[in-house]
């Protein structure tokens, strides 16, 4: 793609330099300096000015955006694997393709859904504070004791390429049942090879677990799966951990679950109304939170635009994009 011909992309958020400088090279780019979220009216002017579009997973690309006028957008190419911030049944109506990053995170978050689990049982994030709040007073046997992991049983909600790389840290690394829930379970002999037992109904899966972990899209019919009804079906022992969406839990319930001692903890790393957290899970010791930092290392983030690059790439090259959702 060379000179005046070059697609106009316009890329919402600032990504790793290689990725821009990639970027300008092979469009007529327009990057975001400052940093700023996009508003709606960014977002609908960006679709009425660019062939492509680069989001992420905080734009809010909906019907109503994408109702814009004179619509000149063709390809809206999501950094990120997640696309439920775009509004597909609307981008399919209108003719545009949406593509995502999937296969780069798996690993990255799959360590972010296990870091958060050790954290929740070992009470890392409580130790750390106590450490550094100088109230440390030395070794003692009885001192801050937590829940040993290794051996103990992980309820995997979803198990796509995440929960896969979830599973294999489980069981080769600390000698973990793992019991899955999936509508659309993979082929069996990939669960298998994971040595993963499946659990036909989710209220089964979320009683026999030590540890649940969620892994499914957000979908309207994800929205709340981990609502009070199910919250008080885990065990009071176990623990809750979130890598996938925040709108998968309802938040107040799990809220109440853990003021009630009906639950032991959770990790979460995204938010039912992100990046707002509620503030009494603020207060809460027996909660580890972090700020959406599943992908977040500079090795995948740059793995994500190549990905995103190449889906663009691809899509103006007239070829099909490997990673077309819509
Ligand atoms: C995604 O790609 O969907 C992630 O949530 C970003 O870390």
């Amino acid at each position: 793609m060379s000179g005046a011909a070059r697609p106009r992309v316009i890329v919402t958020r600032r990504l790793p330099a290689a990725v821009e400088d990639q970027l300008k090279r092979e469009f007529d780019a327009q990057l975001n300096a400052d940093d700023h979220p996009f508003t709606v009216a960014e977002l609908t002017n960006a679709l009425r000015e660019a062939d492509g579009l680069l989001p992420t997973v905080t734009d809010r690309i909906t019907a109503d955006v994408l109702a814009a006028e004179p619509l000149r957008t063709k390809i809206i190419a999501n950094f990120g694997v997640g696309f439920n911030n775009i509004d597909i049944a609307a981008a399919k109506a209108r003719g545009v393709v949406v593509t995502n990053t999937p296969d780069v995170l798996t690993d990255d978050t799959a360590d972010d859904a296990i870091m958060l689990l050790l954290m929740v049982a070992r009470r890392g994030g409580e130790g750390e504070r106590h450490v550094r709040a100088g109230a440390w007073t030395g070794w003692r046997p009885t001192h801050m004791l937590g829940t040993k992991v290794s051996g103990k049983t992980l309820g995997l909600v979803g198990l796509g390429r995440i929960a896969r790389a979830v599973a294999r840290r489980a069981k080769q690394g600390f000698g973990m049942r793992v019991l899955f829930h999936d509508p659309y379970p993979p082929p069996a002999a990939v669960v298998a090879e994971l040595g993963a037992e499946a659990r036909a109904d989710l209220d089964t899966l979320v009683r026999e677990s030590d540890f649940v972990s969620l892994h499914c899209p957000a979908t309207p019919e994800t929205r709340h799966l981990m609502n009070a009804r199910r919250l008080a079906l885990m065990k009071p022992t176990a623990f809750l951990i979130n890598t996938a969406r925040g709108d998968v839990v309802d938040e107040a319930a799990l809220i109440a679950a853990l003021q009630a001692a009906t639950l032991a903890g959770a990790g979460l790393d995204v938010y039912e109304r992100e990046p707002a957290v509620s503030p009494a899970l603020l207060t809460m010791e027996n909660v580890v939170l972090l700020p959406h930092l599943g992908s977040a290392t500079r090795e995948t983030r740059v793995a994500m635009g190549e990905r995103s690059l190449e889906n663009l790439r691809a899509f103006f090259s007239g070829a099909a994009p490997r990673d077309r959702v819509a």
